[in-house]
């Protein structure tokens, strides 16, 4: 037997390829913050801007016209507090950017999904509510539910096709879906972070959305970067509580947890290839020590090889191109 018989030619190459990479299967993640005219660099993810709503249009757009499949809304509100009641607003800036983009053309061809995480817009840059204990300060579980479950509902009421929660609180998948329901929100599906891993490779995405913690550190509720089974249960859990779709994460360092995940369950499954994943290679090219237009493809092509259907990064618009 000759392997290399049919690596010969790039058209035989072509007819044998397993896996594909399509611009609709990319999800572009996109910082809202409020203003007009705003483009602020993020000065560690090069090429990644927070930016007000109308400039969020005009992203929009190209995405659109590139083909990508979706953008993933963040949100940088105008004021921080306790807890986190920007997240909520009518007028929130996730909100205001929703009703801008519905009523753009480019919603047509995009599908609009809101993160669900009180980071953003809390004082203290903690996922939840924080309540003191004998034992210090914890995010406390069940109370955050209802301030996550009124986030996700007022981003459906303003024109989330999707709702993506992110916080890793227990529990919550049910809890949103409850509330959608309760308001007539049924056809709002619900995309859960099922497995979120407490990761060093989230640190750009804190400059981007000013979500650093100003105390301790998320691994109470983030996932153990050691742990495959607890991935599975919390996978397991989020379906049960009626999740439609789950998104894996980070995406490189864990893509034997996707490979895993695509052989236990039937619902579609996202990655998110993170910031620090964007941010090492974007530093390799600056260097010129990888190829950009290859380790980008090559990058998102093993995600999806692993098992995700769709990825969330921040390649999207360059990769569409690299694609078209
Ligand atoms: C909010 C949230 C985070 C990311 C997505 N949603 C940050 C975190 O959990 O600290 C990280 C995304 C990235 O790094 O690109 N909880």
């Amino acid at each position: 037997m000759r392997m290399r018989r049919l690596r010969r030619t790039e058209s035989l190459r072509a007819l044998v390829r397993e896996t594909s990479v399509e611009p609709g299967d990319l999800i572009y993640p996109l910082f809202l913050c409020p203003g007009e005219g705003v483009r602020r660099a993020v000065s560690s993810m090069p090429g990644v801007f927070n930016l007000s709503v109308d400039e969020a249009v005009r992203e929009a757009e190209q995405a659109a016209s590139l083909g990508v499949g979706g953008l993933l809304l963040f949100g940088l509100p105008d004021a921080k507090d306790d807890e986190g009641t920007g997240a909520w607003e009518d007028n929130g800036i996730v909100q205001q950017g929703l009703r801008a983009l519905k009523a753009s053309p480019a919603s047509k061809k995009l599908v609009l999904v809101a993160d669900v995480c009180l980071c953003e817009y809390t004082s203290h840059g903690h996922c939840g509510r924080i309540v003191e204990t004998a034992d210090g300060w914890t995010v406390a579980n069940d109370p955050t539910l209802e301030l996550l479950a009124r986030t996700a509902l007022s981003q459906a009421k303003a024109g989330a096709d999707v709702v993506a929660p992110s916080d890793m609180m227990d529990g919550r998948v049910a809890a949103i879906r409850r509330a959608l329901d309760a308001a007539g929100s049924n056809d709002t599906p619900i995309l859960s972070y099922a497995s979120k891993f407490a990761s060093a490779f989230y640190g750009p995405f804190r400059e981007a959305a000013d979500s650093t913690p100003q105390f301790g550190d998320r691994k109470s509720y983030q996932m153990d970067g050691a742990n495959l089974r607890e991935a599975m249960r919390e996978i397991d859990l989020d379906l049960a509580e009626g999740a439609d779709m789950i998104l894996m994460k980070p995406a490189m360092p864990y893509l034997d947890v996707i490979r895993a995940a695509r052989e236990r369950v039937g619902v579609p499954i996202g990655a998110y290839q993170v910031s620090g994943e964007y941010s090492m290679l974007q530093a390799a090219f600056e260097k010129g020590w990888l190829d950009r237009d290859r380790a980008t493809l090559e990058s998102l092509l093993g995600i999806r090889r692993a098992g995700a259907d769709f990825i969330v990064t921040y390649f999207a618009k360059e990769a569409a191109k690299l694609l078209a």
